[in-house]
């Protein structure tokens, strides 16, 4: 693995968001390949990252991006380019109109939806491809905040819905079901969608398999992802295939820096108090939950001191634990979050008015570079 010198992160203002630009590289040629052996198209899912001073680097290997909302796609217009596919479970009237100067395709999660922007669609000067959200009624993903085929889930449309008949003027679908899923679950999303929607198949024009397909991820068996995609082309030649996967493009490309504050210990563990927050700049790991990786932490041994990670907020539960380190802790030591540029970034609020954490990148020679840092103005603009 590659290692990031100590006097390279001591120039690092804490807290930071940190790029790793080599490892972006690393990932984006996992997708070159999956782009030049299989029939499909990759787009970057804005939801999970939308970082834009990395997209002149992505848009080389990425055909476009996909977005969730109007802010969303003027976004990709402006910083992304290329094909620009569109979804939300529902849209407002005032925003289609500015959706329609981006997209390229746009897609909706009900037929009322669809009815109520047909007109709108129809008369615009240059009309995206349309399509629908459909349920393939199959989703690997056990925690149901994750799970969008969860009973009676609100994303998409079931084959009861949709009838016998494609409704005129839809040319596609999107499916997106899986979550940091492997080609096996993308396999069989495939089989389902078949199996409940294949009588629509020979009109679709495309189909848009979503996010969740973690390629990057070491595991990962890319061949049969590819074998897969390509079967299933040789099926439905006339289907164009997209992907648009957000976590795996930037899967373990960076990583949030921190550093203690204060070291408070208790009778059975010791606190550490740092200048980052779970809630306000980590909020994945206290809703999925998971209990992130620390570089240089294991997990405490018996007999070993314990440490619990504690946020800055007063938020009683904004804290995670247990880890051990090899050396005692001291007050201005760095504590580094692995993998925290998928979803986090995007999900960070200012709550208490915390620190917000600049956002950097340390380029492939080992130099890092300041992209941004937040002030108070930053906090107020927000509240009025
Ligand atoms: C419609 C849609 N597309 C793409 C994605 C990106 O998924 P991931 O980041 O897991 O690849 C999501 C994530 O929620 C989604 O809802």
């Amino acid at each position: 693995m590659r290692q990031i010198r100590d006097v390279v992160l001591e120039t690092i203002p804490s807290p930071c968001f940190v790029l790793e630009e080599a490892r972006l590289e690393q990932n984006l040629a996992v997708f070159e390949r999956v782009q030049r052996e299989a029939p499909v198209r990759v787009l970057l899912a804005f939801k999970a990252f939308s970082l834009f001073h990395t997209f002149p680097l992505i848009r080389k290997t990425l055909h476009g991006a996909s977005a969730s909302s109007v802010w969303e796609a003027q976004l990709a217009a402006e910083e992304f380019g290329g094909e620009l596919h569109v979804y939300s479970p529902a849209y407002r009237e005032q925003d289609m109109p500015s959706i329609l100067g981006y997209a390229s395709h746009v897609t909706f999660n009900s037929i009322s939806q669809w009815e109520r922007f047909r007109p709108l669609i129809e008369r615009s000067p240059s009309p995206p491809s349309v399509g629908l959200r459909i349920n393939p009624q199959y989703s690997p993903v056990e925690t149901a905040l994750y799970n969008p085929c969860q009973p009676s889930t609100r994303l998409g449309l079931s084959p009861e819905h949709l009838g016998n008949l494609l409704p005129q003027g839809v040319d596609g679908f999107l499916s997106h079901n899986l979550c940091e899923s492997d080609s096996y679950a993308l396999e069989k999303t495939l089989l389902h969608i078949e199996r409940f929607f294949g009588h629509f198949l020979p009109e679709l024009k495309w189909l848009n398999l979503g996010g969740g397909h973690l390629m990057t991820d070491k595991g990962y068996d890319i061949s049969h992802a590819i074998d897969v995609l390509r079967a299933f082309h040789n099926r439905y030649p006339h289907i164009e295939l997209i992907l648009e996967p957000g976590s795996a493009i930037v899967w373990e490309t960076g990583f949030l820096l921190s550093s203690v504050q204060d070291i408070l210990p208790t009778s059975d563990l010791t606190n550490v108090i740092l200048d980052v927050s779970f809630t306000a700049h980590m909020p994945d790991c206290l809703e999925m939950p998971y209990k992130p990786v620390i570089r240089g932490a294991h997990e405490p041994q018996k007999g070993e001191k314990v440490y619990r990670m504690g946020g800055s907020s007063c938020l009683a539960g904004d804290f995670l634990g247990d880890y051990a380190f090899s050396y005692d802790l001291s007050v201005g030591d760095r504590i580094i979050f692995e993998d925290m540029m998928h979803y986090t970034m995007v999900k960070t609020t200012m709550f208490n008015g915390v620190v917000h954490p600049s956002i950097g990148v340390l380029r492939k020679d080992d130099t890092f570079e300041l992209w941004r840092q937040f002030s108070y103005e930053d906090y107020r603009a927000r509240l009025g």
